[in-house]
């Protein structure tokens, strides 16, 4: 189990059990029949189910033979799987219908127990108006226990709106039964009828002549989407069962109120719930990434099916940045595919259908990155539905597939016996020419932007890849000039101690930046006039030769956006050098507090978390192996001149010689504030004490104060222990920055306060992964800008306007020096450390 896969998407979960979704269509023919109960039934989605009892002429249905034949569950009788209708003989239900064009028919099937009837084994075969859904049927057969079935079929009912004819025929010997039955007429938009137009954009055309089965309705990256939340009454599962690799995926979501509908595309052709929330590739911001997202759904084969897979933009900040591909059964069906430009926009819905037909019992659906993007690789998917065609025997029942004909089928290339065919193949050469003609424009206009983009791009996901300095002349470097000078390691490389020392000017104290655990960090600048940071090694530190090795070859293969690239090294007799980026803007911390610098907005505090959560999310699980940064501060996010957060000084810890000498440095390091309190009980090392610290550096971010401030009054002074006191009688607000009173979003804030609430949980199981916080950090940052756009329109009250005078003014006491670097052990052991020194305590 992979917790991605189960991110809680609290918002869209409140909105399911708070309210019922009406859609904007309201069917004409909407029959519902409580089959074999005694009294109209009330259902949790508000509908009402009519009992089947004694129908009269001017009823809606009519049932022949009239049988009278019931059973009752004991135990739920108010529910429509309470009760069911048994069948000794073929009988037909007839609707009257008024409406023409296609309708769904939902069966409810559940075995209720009784002394009479084994409704289990009965055998039974269920068609209407010519189509076969269900061949010799039999609960049992299906291997379920005590689970509703659930069928869904579409069928046609043509242009002279003729009745829909339900028939139940027991197999020899048997009998039938049926619990419930819905027959709800479509809107046309979401099945054209018989002759609509077509183009690229429109759903297929399909004969009349079809019925179809639902298999799958998925609501990717969702939570499980009932008939009470679709206008149509549909139901929408989750994926993760069908993902293959779940750490492949991460679930998205937005604002369901943000998501936009086109003429094309409305609600009828899934609720907003199913747009809002996508899955995404992993660690999308790696450099490289080359995989595919993939989904497999269990089908019969011999069926043709149409694939109708829902696309909505909820990543992108720009039109034109997201481009993927999609392919069904390993053949390609978009290449490139631009959500936006099909959408007319972000965060607008739209789909795209396919008709394929499978030989083997499985579909393959997978997204992935093009080859070449000229953005950071990533696909997403919101929802897809397979719904099954009946064949040319009318039937939909796997036992009377046949092998497939009546539709052209493409030259089968190879040994793996499928058949995917785009719909292309059939639609005419007209449409053929018009696709070629979108394919040109497509191209050029990809080219164009590829043009545009390249310039200001500051990420280019090559094998070479460095970070440009855009903005800043003196520290600009050429791709060029440095892939040329490249080294055998896949992006640092070997530099000369001669190199460094001049660059360093011979290690000027003058130039020093900090003092970490490896040794001293200088800023340098080198001969190509890249501004470098230079960490060098104690001389007669432990670390031995192999491990700096073993160090830089690791660290050289890590990179990202939000980690601090090592773009050298050196290895010289008693020498030990790293050369990382240099960050203009510094560590974190100094942009919170005991500095200077302006103030930073509550966004752009927002955006470092995010940035500083994704360089953690990629040690965790971006790598081989999982990295555990084991010393997560606000001194460890720096920051550049873009204020873009930067993990650094990632991977160092696993220099420790052994697990017991890399505890105790840590300890002596002194960041006792952002120590997780289990590692200190157990000493097991896990990648949720990383978490652990992660949320202290929120809550220092929101406060802005040390975590650790001794110079202030007993209960203020653990950052984790006041401000979780706030937390928990939900005025996080008491305890923020004074700066930024008036400019933040309460929402935000408070999803903000969760998250770091659960970052801090006492254990690290009931922590989330930086995956969940990621999340969490996204969504408050779309809160906040959500608010942003409604301020100056006075009608947002909800921002916090006090200014909380309880909160000390932060004085410019030695909490710097407390809090980095102290090599003796003076740190007072006070009782607020006394929990964490005691490896038994709590
Ligand atoms: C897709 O390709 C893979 C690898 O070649 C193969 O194992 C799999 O069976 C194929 N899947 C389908 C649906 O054809
Ligand atoms: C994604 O899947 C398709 C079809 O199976 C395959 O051709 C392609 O190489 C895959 N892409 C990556 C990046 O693995």
């Amino acid at each position: 189990m992979n917790p991605k896969t189960h991110i809680p998407i609290f918002f869209i979960a409140l909105i399911l059990t708070l309210n019922s979704i009406n859609g904007t269509f309201t069917p004409q023919d909407n029959f519902l029949l409580n089959c074999g109960g005694n009294s109209a039934l009330k259902l949790e989605d508000g509908r009402i189910f009519q009992p089947d009892k004694n129908p009269g002429s001017s009823s809606f249905f009519l049932l022949t033979p009239a049988s009278h034949n019931v059973v009752y569950s004991d135990t739920k009788p108010l529910d429509l799987y309470g009760s069911a209708r048994v069948f000794t003989q073929a009988t037909d239900y007839s609707f009257k219908i008024q409406q023409k064009g296609r309708h769904f028919l939902r069966l409810h099937f559940y075995p209720v127990s009784s002394p009479i009837y084994n409704l289990k084994d009965a055998t039974f075969t269920v068609g209407a108006n010519g189509f076969t859904f269900l061949y010799d049927f039999s609960y049992s057969k299906l291997g379920l226990d005590q689970s509703v079935v659930l069928k869904e079929y579409i069928v046609d009912l043509g242009l002279d709106s003729k009745p829909l004819v339900v028939n139940l025929v027991p197999s020899s010997g048997s009998i039938a039964f049926v619990n419930g039955i819905e027959v709800i007429s479509l809107p046309d938009r979401v099945f054209p009828a018989t002759g609509s137009s077509i183009s690229e954009n429109e759903p297929v055309e399909i004969s009349g002549n079809i019925a179809f089965e639902t298999l799958h309705r998925i609501n990717m990256g969702g939570p499980y989407v009932s008939s009470k939340n679709d206008g149509l009454w549909r139901d929408w599962k989750p994926d993760g069962k069908f993902l293959i690799n779940s750490a492949s995926a991460i679930a998205i979501s937005t604002d369901p109120d943000s998501i936009k509908y086109s003429s094309r595309v409305s609600v009828d052709t899934a609720p907003n719930l199913v747009y809002a929330t996508a899955q995404e590739m992993a660690d999308a911001n790696v450099g490289n990434q080359r995989f595919n997202i993939s989904w497999v759904f269990d089908v019969d084969s011999g069926f043709r099916y149409l694939i109708r897979l829902h696309f909505c933009d909820i990543l992108s900040h720009n039109v034109g940045n997201l481009l993927f591909n999609v392919y069904i059964n390993n053949q390609s069906a978009l290449s490139s595919f631009d959500i936006s430009h099909k959408a007319n926009g972000l965060s607008t819905a739209c789909f795209v259908d396919f008709i394929v037909e499978v030989q083997i019992e499985k579909i393959l659906i997978q997204i992935g990155p093009p080859q070449i993007t000229s953005s950071l690789p990533n696909a997403i998917l919101n929802g897809l539905e397979i719904l099954k065609f009946s064949n040319s025997k009318g039937s939909l029942d796997r036992s009377q597939g046949e092998n497939p004909i009546g539709v052209k089928v493409k030259k089968d290339k190879n040994k793996n016996n499928l058949l995917a065919i785009v719909i292309v193949s059939f639609l005419g050469g007209a449409i053929l020419l018009a696709i070629l003609i979108a394919a040109f424009v497509l191209y050029f206009r990809h080219r164009k932007k590829t043009r545009d983009e390249s310039g200001g791009s500051t990420w280019l996901p090559s094998p070479m890849a460095v970070h440009t300095h855009t903005g800043n002349s003196e520290t600009k470097i050429s791709l060029g000039s440095f892939a040329s000078s490249g080294p055998s390691l896949s992006f640092s490389r070997l530099l000369a101690f001669m190199e460094i020392k001049e660059a360093t000017k011979n290690f000027d104290e003058s130039l020093v930046l900090g003092v970490g655990g490896f040794g001293k960090v200088y800023k340098g600048v080198l001969e190509n006039g890249l501004v470098v940071a230079v960490k060098r090694g104690n001389p007669g530190s432990q670390q031995g030769l192999i491990e700096f090795r073993t160090e830089i070859e690791m660290l050289s293969k890590l990179r990202h956006r939000h980690l601090v690239s090592l773009i050298g090294f050196c290895h010289e007799p008693n020498e030990m050098v790293l050369v990382y980026d240099f960050m203009a803007g510094g560590p974190l911390r100094r942009h919170l507090y005991g500095s200077n610098l302006p103030c930073l907005s509550w966004k752009q505090r927002l955006e470092i978390c995010i940035g500083a959560a994704k360089g953690l999310h990629y040690l965790h699980t971006g790598a081989e192996e999982t990295i555990i940064h084991r010393d997560v501060k606000t001194t460890n996010i720096l920051l550049d001149e873009n204020l873009t957060a930067k993990v650094s000084d990632f991977g160092l810890s696993k220099l420790g010689p052994t697990v017991d000498q890399t505890h105790v440095s840590t300890a002596v390091k002194g960041s006792f504030g952002y120590l997780d309190p289990e590692y200190f009980r157990r000493q097991q090392l896990t990648e949720k004490s990383d978490v652990y610290s992660f949320g202290v550096v929120l809550l220092e971010v929101l406060c802005a104060r040390p975590a650790i401030n001794p110079s202030l009054p007993r209960e203020q002074i653990n950052i984790v222990e006041w401000a979780m006191s706030w937390q928990k009688k939900g005025q996080l607000e008491r305890a923020i920055d004074p700066h930024l009173v008036g400019t933040v979003s309460l929402n935000s804030l408070r999803k903000f306060g969760e998250a770091a609430e659960k970052c801090l949980a006492d254990y690290g199981a009931e922590r989330p992964t930086m995956g969940d916080v990621l999340w969490n950090l996204e969504y408050a940052l779309q809160l906040q800008e959500s608010f942003m756009k409604n301020v100056g329109d006075e009608s947002s009250m909800n921002e916090i306007k006090d200014i909380p005078d309880w909160i000390q003014e932060i004085g410019d006491s030695n909490h710097d020096s407390f809090s980095v670097v102290s090599s003796g052990t003076d740190v007072p052991t006070s009782r607020v450390f006394s929990q964490l020194m005691d490896p038994r305590g709590r």
